[in-house]
């Protein structure tokens, strides 16, 4: 209807056609407010050759959160690296890897992502469309020395979070699916089983297993691709890619631990 307005709204989508592509390599910062009101930045990493996106950033609590996307294996991997209370006999920090599939309407490709740019890097941005939130029974365990096979990237991105690899029955189903070896896989305790497992919320005792549950926020992804019309001068309407939707996105993971002593942000307040 008006597309220069349109235009102007995307215009720091810069798609460089001809010269962007001496690396494969690129980086994006984008400033975002958590769910604390505190701003943090977004570091958004594309490797075209790889195929793959990185999404990193740091809460106000000091946890370091990385999102990983791996288009070639149709994974994603979410890595959480918190700071422990050492008062109560806790570890520097507690690493937490969650693998799933990575679904088609996620995030925009990776050549995509290598060729965004941004106008206003000091803009804080929010993003366009909430997402709701997706709970995630993460009910086996991954073997980190085996992983290899579910994405190169386990490796690199789950190297301290070795004992506490996580996924789902379904993923599970589809990779074996696929011809992936299944005993890597290790189907844990869930809240069904018997005798009950209890949320690690409501265990009272530290030394008990239970039920933990972590949630995290993307607060801006792009996760969709805008496409502009055109009209040539023979009057044929053409589409092009002119910018991106963004999108929040929250997920909360339920998984076991043997003892809520590894579960202590899980309380009541
Ligand atoms: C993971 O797999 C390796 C290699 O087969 C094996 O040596 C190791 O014991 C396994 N770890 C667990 C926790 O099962």
């Amino acid at each position: 209807m008006f597309p220069l307005v349109d235009l102007r709204r995307f215009f720091w989508l810069i798609v460089p056609i001809l010269w962007c592509c001496q690396t494969s390599l690129s980086e994006l910062r984008v400033r975002v407010r958590l769910e604390d009101g505190q701003i943090t930045e977004e570091t958004l990493q594309a490797d075209s050759e790889r195929d793959c996106i990185t999404l990193e950033f740091r809460k106000t609590d000091g946890t370091f959160v990385t999102y990983l996307a791996d288009f070639k294996q149709s994974v994603k991997i979410f890595r959480v690296l918190i700071l422990g209370e050492l008062e109560r006999g806790q570890s520097q920090f507690q690493a937490l890897c969650f693998i799933t599939q990575l679904q088609s309407n996620e995030i925009i490709p990776s050549e995509s992502m290598a060729k965004l740019r941004q106008k206003n890097p000091h803009t804080v941005r929010q993003a366009e469309e909430m997402r709701k939130i997706e709970n995630l029974q993460m009910d086996v365990a991954v073997n980190f020395t085996k992983a290899l096979q579910l994405s190169p990237h386990v490796h690199n991105i789950c190297a301290e979070a070795k004992e506490a690899i996580y996924t789902r029955q379904d993923d599970v189903r589809a990779w074996l699916e696929k011809g992936i070896d299944g005993s890597m896989f290790e189907v844990l305790p869930q809240s069904s089983s018997l005798p009950a497992l209890p949320t690690c919320k409501v265990c009272s005792r530290e030394w008990k297993p239970c039920i933990c549950s972590y949630r995290l926020s993307l607060e801006w992804i792009p996760c969709s691709l805008k496409y502009c019309k055109n009209r040539d001068s023979s009057g044929r309407t053409t589409t092009y890619k002119c910018g991106i939707r963004s999108c929040q996105k929250s997920y909360s993971f339920h998984f076991y631990v043997t003892q809520k002593q590894l579960c202590l942000w899980d309380e009541e307040t």
